[in-house]
């Protein structure tokens, strides 16, 4: 256990907070004992992967986990699926190329997200077309009251969109150990209608794309419009993509004409950064933060001395314009600590 520890280099906006104490931990002895720790100094824990989705906005006085543990196990069902389960401490990106290295499908429209396995189920993550919800199986996790471990399947877990009952009730009650995904061995289902996959596949001049040939396109396709968190401070899309009824769609169509939305039944999802482009915000710095200049939803630590109240206060100032302009209230995607 370390005191007065630095965080800066532990999320992925490098925005500085000191943690009261903080201890990276292997096994899961190592992770009671932290925990044991913290409960009898009553102090708060902060779990933490790889850094990519939180927003410190202050010191945090409590305990910071750091969650290494690490492996991958394999576990063949039939000739057609496999069940592949990773340790928290994992990398994302790691992952995903370890299974299509072995050419196990289902995870390459997952490529290059940062973070850990273990965060994957936290908000259900999601790109391209595919969510882990569409090849998870179970999880397991460590309950902080009884220090036993049990086990989510898809239905506990409540996945949504960019949510999921460790985001909801069980905020706080469990940390993730490791999450098991069901691939395929053969007969992979290709993935391409979403976004501009195809376009990129073309541009690649591909025309019956392999499961690694797609991870490819979605690849190209993030690093044309995200911008790196080694080079540029940021924690990807900073808001969710609302969702609003389809009578306010109409009715805001009637006014912007070249509005965009995605109906789901009644409902319509509309992109933020949309929005956000649309009242100005696109490219625009004040102090240190900025929208990012090709995707207006991703919030910059532009020149990398950005404290984490500044980066928060921006998006304020983000969420009071799109409101004033549309009416309609954007929620923070990024978990603010
Ligand atoms: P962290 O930021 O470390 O933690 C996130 C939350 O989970 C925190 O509240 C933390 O306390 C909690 N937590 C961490 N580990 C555990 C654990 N083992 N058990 C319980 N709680 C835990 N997300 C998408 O869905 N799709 C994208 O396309 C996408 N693109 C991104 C692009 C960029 C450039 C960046 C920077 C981020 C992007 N993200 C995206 C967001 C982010 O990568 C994901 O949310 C990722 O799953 C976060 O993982 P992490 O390990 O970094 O989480
Ligand atoms: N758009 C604009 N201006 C902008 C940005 C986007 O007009 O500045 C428009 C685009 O033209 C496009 C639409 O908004 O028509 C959607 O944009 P994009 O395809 O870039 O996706 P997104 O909705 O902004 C979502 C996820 C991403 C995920 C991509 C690909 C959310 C909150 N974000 O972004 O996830 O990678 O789709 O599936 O759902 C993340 O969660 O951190 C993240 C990066």
């Amino acid at each position: 256990m370390q005191d007065n520890f630095s965080l800066k280099p532990y999320n992925t906006f490098g925005v500085e907070a000191i943690s009261r104490y903080f201890a990276e931990i292997h096994t899961i002895e190592e992770l009671k004992e932290a925990i044991l720790f913290s409960s009898s100094h009553s102090l708060p824990i902060l779990f933490l992967g790889g850094g990519s989705n939180v927003l410190l906005t202050k010191d945090f006085e409590g305990v910071a986990i750091q969650i290494n543990l690490k492996g991958i196990i394999e576990e063949s069902v039939d000739d057609h699926s496999i069940l592949v389960t990773a340790k928290a401490g994992e990398n994302w990106h790691e992952f995903v190329m370890y299974c299509l290295a072995k050419n196990y499908g289902g995870l390459e429209n997952l490529s290059l997200i940062p973070g850990n396995v273990g965060t994957s189920p936290m908000q259900n993550i999601g790109a391209y077309g595919t969510e882990i919800k569409d090849i998870f199986v179970k999880c397991s996790v460590l309950n902080l009251d009884t220090l036993e471990i049990e086990t989510f399947d898809l239905e506990k877990c409540r996945f949504g969109y960019r949510d999921s009952i460790f985001k909801q009730e069980g905020k706080g009650k469990y940390v993730i150990l490791e999450v098991t995904f069901r691939l395929t061995k053969k007969d992979h289902i290709i993935k391409t209608e979403y976004g501009a996959i195809t376009a990129e596949l073309e541009k690649l001049h591909i025309e019956a794309p392999t499961i690694q040939d797609v991870s490819k396109a979605v690849i190209n396709i993030r690093q044309s419009k995200l911008p790196d968190p080694k080079i540029t401070g940021n924690a990807g899309s900073f808001f969710k993509n609302p969702t609003i009824s389809l009578s306010q769609f109409e009715d805001l169509k009637l006014k912007f004409a070249n509005i965009q939305g995605y109906p789901n039944g009644n409902q319509v999802k509309v992109p933020a950064g949309w929005l956000i482009e649309q009242c100005g915000w696109k490219g625009r710095q004040i102090g240190n933060v900025a929208s990012h200049q090709l995707q207006s939803l991703v919030i910059i630590n532009a020149t990398g001395n950005a404290t984490g109240k500044e980066i928060f206060d921006f998006s304020t100032q983000i969420i009071n314009s799109v409101k004033e302009k549309f009416g309609i209230e954007l929620e923070r995607e990024v978990n603010i600590i």
